[in-house]
């Protein structure tokens, strides 16, 4: 037998404010054409401005808990993946802790940007079969709505805020592929490419900073790498694309999905998009898709998931999971 960790539930949440792409014209030289064309991106949800990182995971992981019947007392670690926790300490994990009014486990953050919940969810599994924890609430949930600077077309146009859970609980398993669970993870990083994707300010720099972006590079890297570490996780099953049921990708640009599902040679029926209607939350992305993919009826128990994502770092990597 060997130790899974099973996905039991999950949910989301996405702040009330909707702002379409046009509403972007009124202050900037841009277009709803353009935004839509380069990225996919048709609308996103910004927080209010009392609305915190921490209260919509904690929203985000109340709806994970009803989907999988349990409460939060059922919980005994909680991960939250994010790079805008409402303060510099303590986590947003242990926030969401308290607000969902555990009194017992741990809490802890994981800060991997755009890649955090694929880290999130290969920690969550890592504690889940050494043995660590039996239920693991994973989280990613942002507000990037914090971090833009609204003068820069470039890159305000293209991030949305919002928060995404799942639960991992121990089950066992026969060691087969065709376990539920998490099958495989593979995580890289490379920090000599820091300077194309960061925010400009930070805790021992005195001042908040807004998030820069050198977009084509970050594009080239995007396509390539995502393909390559999508493929060493499967390849770690003796799988390929052709096994794949859903591709949950991080949900940045349309044009990086479409050529990452290209190179698995996987058609965009097998893909889950959310980028036209949640622009890219950075770590919630992966959990809000999914929730969103399992509510519209695409993910289903037993199907083959390949989750990938890459952000600032860079850090990238990908889980192939059954649902
Ligand atoms: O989540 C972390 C990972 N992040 C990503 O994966 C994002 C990766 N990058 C991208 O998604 C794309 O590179 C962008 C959507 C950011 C940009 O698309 P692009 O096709 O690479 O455009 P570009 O940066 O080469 O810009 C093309 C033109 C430029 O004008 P010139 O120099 O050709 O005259 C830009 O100034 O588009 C201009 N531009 C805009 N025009 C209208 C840039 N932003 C805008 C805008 N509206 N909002």
């Amino acid at each position: 037998m060997t130790t899974r960790a099973v996905v039991a539930g999950c949910g989301h949440y996405l702040p009330e404010r909707v702002v379409e792409n046009a509403e972007f014209e009124k202050t900037l030289d841009t277009s709803d054409s353009w935004i839509r064309t380069r990225s996919g991106i048709e609308r996103r949800h910004f927080a209010a401005e009392d609305e915190t990182t921490s209260q919509m995971a904690v929203n985000a992981s109340r709806a994970a808990l009803a989907d999988a019947g349990l409460t939060a007392q059922d919980i005994d670690a909680v991960i939250v993946a994010t790079s805008t926790a409402d303060l510099t300490f303590p986590s947003a994990a242990t926030m969401v802790q308290a607000g969902l009014g555990m009194e017992k486990g741990f809490a802890f953050d994981v800060q991997a940007v755009c890649a955090g919940f694929i880290y999130a969810l290969a920690n969550a599994n890592a504690l889940i079969v050494s043995g660590q924890a039996s239920r693991v609430l994973v989280i990613g949930s942002e507000t990037f709505s914090r971090i833009l600077d609204w003068n820069d077309r470039s890159t305000c146009v293209l991030f949305g805020d919002g928060a995404g859970a799942l639960i991992l609980e121990a089950q066992e398993g026969d060691g087969t592929v065709e376990d539920r669970g998490v099958l495989s993870t593979d995580l890289n990083s490379d920090g000599r490419h820091k300077d194309i994707l960061y925010v400009d300010g930070g805790v021992s720099t005195r001042n908040t900073g807004h998030l820069r972006m050198e977009g084509k590079e970050v594009f080239r890297h995007a396509v390539e790498k995502l393909a390559q570490t999508a493929t060493t996780a499967l390849g770690k099953l003796g799988l390929t694309g052709a096994d794949v049921d859903w591709v949950v990708p991080h949900q940045a640009n349309i044009r990086i999905i479409a050529g990452t599902a290209k190179k698995l040679g996987l058609p965009m029926e097998n893909v889950v998009v959310t980028v036209q209607d949640h622009g890219n939350t950075s770590a919630a992305s992966i959990p809000l898709a999914l929730s969103v993919g399992k509510a519209e009826g695409k993910i289903k128990t037993g199907d083959l998931v390949v989750t990938e994502a890459i952000g600032g770092g860079l850090a990238w990597g990908a889980v192939v999971l059954r649902w």
